[in-house]
């Protein structure tokens, strides 16, 4: 990340900075790893400790299923026009680990009337279908189809999408999801052989000042529950922030592909790193142009970690029965491939326009109650038999 600031901050930090009628604004100082990390140093018109009452907690959180057979898994959620009613209750936790958790989040009401923060985790929410805004202490963010938003933990926020059709695919971070290692100089810059560099970074464009008196719901994930936490004043009063540590937006369409004369494994794809996982991006590209090239991907035996592939848009050259909106997950200890025929079929082809994000996990992922419904029971023996489909339909098991 690197330095940005928005509205009015005083000259120099943790100094008076008065209000108009001589009163001090409140500094708030969000930071990471302790004092060793990223930060932020927030002005507030009122003191962030300041709460009108806590209510009772929700229980909130997956079910997981622990003794899910091991096979080769395919999630349809094409056929879903949307999965709850509000942002929280929407967010269907399909695949998780001690590490991340993946979910697919359709709500049916575009405006959220309440404000939340993710008290453990770092957020992404990749904008499948949406057009919308990102309100937070930090600005106004834009939201656009094809966006990974990155939401550092504790950042309250709410979102207000217009009509139209809403998908959002949304993974959680148990640790900080930062740009990839090997593209960052030694002071964080990223350097030329990067697929993207700040430029493409989109931070808050613009400051709200709320200072109006009221009541504010905010809702805290935290170990297993929505915590119910009154404020008589909105979070969103601050005048001026600076810092590394805030929200932002980089578009998946400008995510630069490396390519080569022979298949490119997935890391030229990576996007984001975080402990034990990675994000990657799959965007249109050109083929391998080697003569004797191969552009569908090799068979692949992936002995330390699950695969995840979110099928965001075009076809899907390497599998049957994928659709818009599905998911496949290809787990540690079995391996995997291109479906029967699409090996010969690929050769020649010379650029693909598929759409596609990636999650590798380093530790197992367990499936949830919640992704049973969207289980696809035939996707296991799709390369043995793919005219036994139908592979595009849902089925329970
Ligand atoms: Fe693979």
């Amino acid at each position: 990340m690197y330095y940005y600031r928005l509205g009015n901050i005083p000259p120099k930090r943790h100094t008076q900075f008065r209000q108009p009628d001589g009163s001090l604004y409140k500094e708030e100082l969000v930071s990471s790893e302790g004092f060793s990390g990223i930060y932020s140093n927030l002005y507030h018109t009122y003191p962030p400790t300041r709460i009108k009452a806590i209510k009772d907690p929700v229980k909130y959180g997956p079910t997981r299923i622990n003794d899910y057979a091991l096979r080769q898994t395919h999630l349809n959620t094409s056929k879903v026009a949307t999965t709850g009613d509000d942002y929280l209750n929407a967010r269907k936790v399909l695949l998780t680990n001690a590490d991340c958790s993946i979910s697919i989040c359709a709500p049916r009401q575009r405006k959220m009337d309440y404000f939340y923060k993710n008290a453990e985790g770092d957020e992404v929410l990749y904008i499948h279908d949406g057009k919308g805004t990102l309100i937070s202490p930090f600005g106004k963010l834009d939201l656009r189809q094809g966006d990974y938003i990155v939401i550092p933990r504790t950042v309250i926020y709410k979102l207000e999408f217009e009509e139209g059709p809403l998908r959002l695919l949304i993974i959680e971070s148990s640790s900080p999801i930062e740009t990839v290692k090997r593209y960052r100089n030694q002071l964080g810059q990223l350097m030329e052989h990067s697929p993207y560099c700040e430029r493409d970074i989109r931070p808050p464009h613009e400051l709200v000042t709320d200072t109006r008196p009221g009541e504010y719901l905010l809702q805290i994930k935290k170990q297993g529950y929505l915590h119910q936490y009154i404020y008589d004043y909105s979070p969103l009063d601050l005048v001026g922030w600076d810092g590394f540590l805030w929200p932002y937006a980089f578009s998946i369409h400008d995510f630069e592909p490396i390519t080569g004369r022979i298949h490119q494994p997935p890391p030229v794809h990576q996007t984001f790193q975080a402990h034990n996982f990675v994000i990657c991006s799959f965007v249109p590209r050109l083929f391998d142009y080697h003569p004797q090239a191969i552009p569908a991907p090799y068979n692949h035996s992936n002995i330390d970690s699950d695969e995840v592939l979110y099928y965001a848009e075009g076809n899907f050259m390497s599998r049957r029965g994928i659709e818009r909106g599905s998911f496949t997950l290809h787990p540690g200890g079995l391996p995997h491939g291109p479906h029967p025929g699409t090996v010969e079929k690929s050769i020649g082809a010379k650029e693909t326009h598929e759409l596609a994000v990636m999650i590798d996990t380093f530790r197992p992922l367990f499936l949830t109650s919640d992704s049973l419904e969207f289980l696809d029971a035939n996707y296991p023996m799709s390369w043995t038999d793919p005219a036994s489909g139908p592979f595009h339909e849902v089925n329970t098991p």
